[in-house]
């Protein structure tokens, strides 16, 4: 408790503190710490949860890590690219169901070029002038990035996956670079993009003590999102046998980064609700105020097998919107329908600030 009420107060805690807070975890504790991170959210966004609609327009992927299910060696598995006016339409009618900020995901696929891309997010931009464009398409090189950024896109997600150079090695195949990675959150960064970075929680081979290291990496990035939600083995990888990662641990760092970051955006991920059937619900009362329903095709989402037995597959979007708003309302939250910025967020130009967000 002493040390949930010093983080709580100074926003920080030593790598040795979070490493023994992180030790001494326990039901107790995690209703504490859900309670102060409940606290924390309010003074910061209220009440309020942000909705995404995630697009997950390719599963194309030239990488091979060994937990994801896009891995280019994952041979069972018929790849798909959503064409631009598929991307346009998906967005199109998002806009209609209240979404205000569109999450383009896909595997590493060179197919989509500097060019395509920044052809669709100004179109979409164009249409949905009141909307947020973010990008989680992975690694790419300086310029790229910025020809991104000057086409329109506001945000980008590129999870770390882990702060620990050994520990990333164990997760990645050795073509893979640590420092790459790393220096591509930096440059999002510099360029103005709001940055969220993440990592799987109880991911092969993860200590506490490589967790410790997370919430300190944390600490000093300070991203403005940051997605975490458990590992969960897919059946077909080099990890398929592996334990999955848990409901409960995800939670209690949630509440942890929540109470650190007060301001920081923080998803309860589709991962949680696939080992919980209340796992969303559970991530919001643990601190989170982010949900990213599905905004695919239905007949797509299949292909997007990141892990076994996702969750929303049949649905189409507008009733994952319905199901999530009636799954919110029991957290005492309610849910937003604006582009949910971080908060020292000041739009394009330094103009306008985050209250005016649309
Ligand atoms: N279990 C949980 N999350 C996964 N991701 C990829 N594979 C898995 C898995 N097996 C996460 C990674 C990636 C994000 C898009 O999905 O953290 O960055
Ligand atoms: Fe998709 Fe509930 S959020 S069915």
């Amino acid at each position: 408790m002493e040390l949930l009420n010093k983080l709580s107060e100074n926003g920080r805690l030593s790598e040795a503190e979070f490493a023994e807070l992180l030790r001494s975890y326990d039901e107790t504790l995690a209703t504490e710490a859900a309670a102060i991170a409940r606290i924390k959210r309010k003074g910061t966004y209220g009440d309020r949860v942000f909705l995404r609609g995630l697009l997950e327009f390719s599963n194309y992927c030239k990488n091979d890590c060994y937990y994801c299910g896009l891995r280019k060696s994952y041979r069972g598995l018929s790849r798909y690219r959503m064409t631009k006016e598929e991307i346009i339409s998906r967005t199109d009618y998002g806009y209609e169901l209240g979404f205000r900020t569109f999450v383009l995901q896909s595997g590493e696929d060179a197919f989509f070029s500097d060019e395509l891309l920044c052809g669709m997010i100004a179109e979409i931009k164009d249409r949905h002038p009141d909307c947020a464009v973010t990008l989680s398409i992975g690694e790419r090189e300086r310029e790229s990035y910025e020809r991104l950024f000057a086409a329109g896109a506001d945000r980008y997600l590129l999870r770390h996956e882990s702060c620990v150079k050994e520990h990333y090695a164990l997760l990645h195949p050795e073509e893979m670079s640590f420092e790459h990675r790393m220096g591509c959150l930096r440059m999002l960064r510099e360029i103005g993009y709001q940055v969220g970075c993440g990592f799987m929680v109880g991911s092969p081979f993860q200590t506490t003590g490589h967790l410790a290291k997370e919430l300190c990496f944390l600490a000093e990035f300070k991203p403005d999102m940051c997605g975490i939600g458990p590992f969960i083995p897919k059946e077909g990888t080099p990890f398929e046998e592996k334990k999955a990662g848990s409901v409960e641990m995800t939670c209690f760092l949630l509440s942890l980064i929540r109470i650190m970051l007060p301001d920081v955006l923080l998803p309860a991920t589709t991962a949680l609700g696939t080992l919980d059937p209340e796992g969303r619900e559970k991530g919001i009362m643990a601190g989170a105020n982010v949900l990213m329903p599905n905004l695919s095709p239905v007949s797509l989402r299949p292909l997007y097998a990141l892990y076994d037995s996702k969750i929303c597959m049949g649905e189409e979007s507008a009733e994952c919107v319905e199901c999530l708003k009636r799954r919110i309302e029991k957290t005492g939250c309610h849910i937003e329908v604006s582009r949910g910025d971080h908060k020292h967020f000041t739009h394009r130009g330094g103009v306008e600030p985050f209250a005016g967000g649309g």
